[in-house]
């Protein structure tokens, strides 16, 4: 990916600091790419590898801890993983097409802004506020630096790259994730 866009690359903190804060930037690049006059192919490089990195290290360690805690239940993080594999379906229709200025562009960006916010909103609902409850603080940096970790080591991997989301999006979709009309 091209490091026109800043990813923001945090070593330690708050597993929840840490998961708004990359919400907060979900938003805030999710509007610059719908604004025409911004440099669309950096912001949707930047988002997809964000994107992708924040999921994965989502579900590689903190719905596991939270689960094992008994934070959330198993429907809320199996939920949170189908939400995940739907983001990454339509992050994949933004990433494939090649004009960035077209209307096919804005109506993949529409439904991409809208599946995103609608998990920011339900994770941070249902998840982190339940994990608020039952971490303590010190659980939480140690789950941060895990967290922190794995997110860095995806986008050095290039996990926003369109060949990995196109592997990502067939996993999920065999592993019965993504609705199979779509
Ligand atoms: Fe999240
Ligand atoms: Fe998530």
């Amino acid at each position: 990916m091209n490091d026109v866009v800043d990813v923001h690359r945090p070593v330690s903190g708050d597993v929840i600091d840490l998961i708004l804060d990359d919400h907060r930037l979900f938003e805030e690049l999710l509007r610059n790419l719908r604004d025409a006059s911004s440099d669309r192919e950096s912001v949707r490089d930047a988002l997809a590898a964000v994107l992708v990195a924040h999921a994965e290290a989502e579900e590689k360690y903190v719905y596991p801890k939270l689960r094992k805690r008994s934070a959330v239940g198993t429907h809320e993080a199996e939920h949170g993983e189908e939400e995940h594999a739907e983001g990454h379906e339509a992050l994949l229709k933004v990433l494939e097409l090649k004009g960035t200025n077209t209307k096919a562009f804005d109506d993949a960006v529409e439904e991409l802004s809208g599946t995103i916010n609608h998990h920011l909103a339900e994770e941070e609902l249902t998840i982190l506020n339940p994990a608020r409850e039952e971490l303590g603080e010190r659980a939480r940096k140690d789950l941060g630096e895990a967290f922190l970790e794995e997110r860095n080591r995806q986008i050095d991997s290039d996990c926003g790259a369109l060949a990995n989301v196109r592997k990502l999006v067939a996993r999920s979709r065999k592993e019965g994730k993504l609705d199979e009309d779509k």
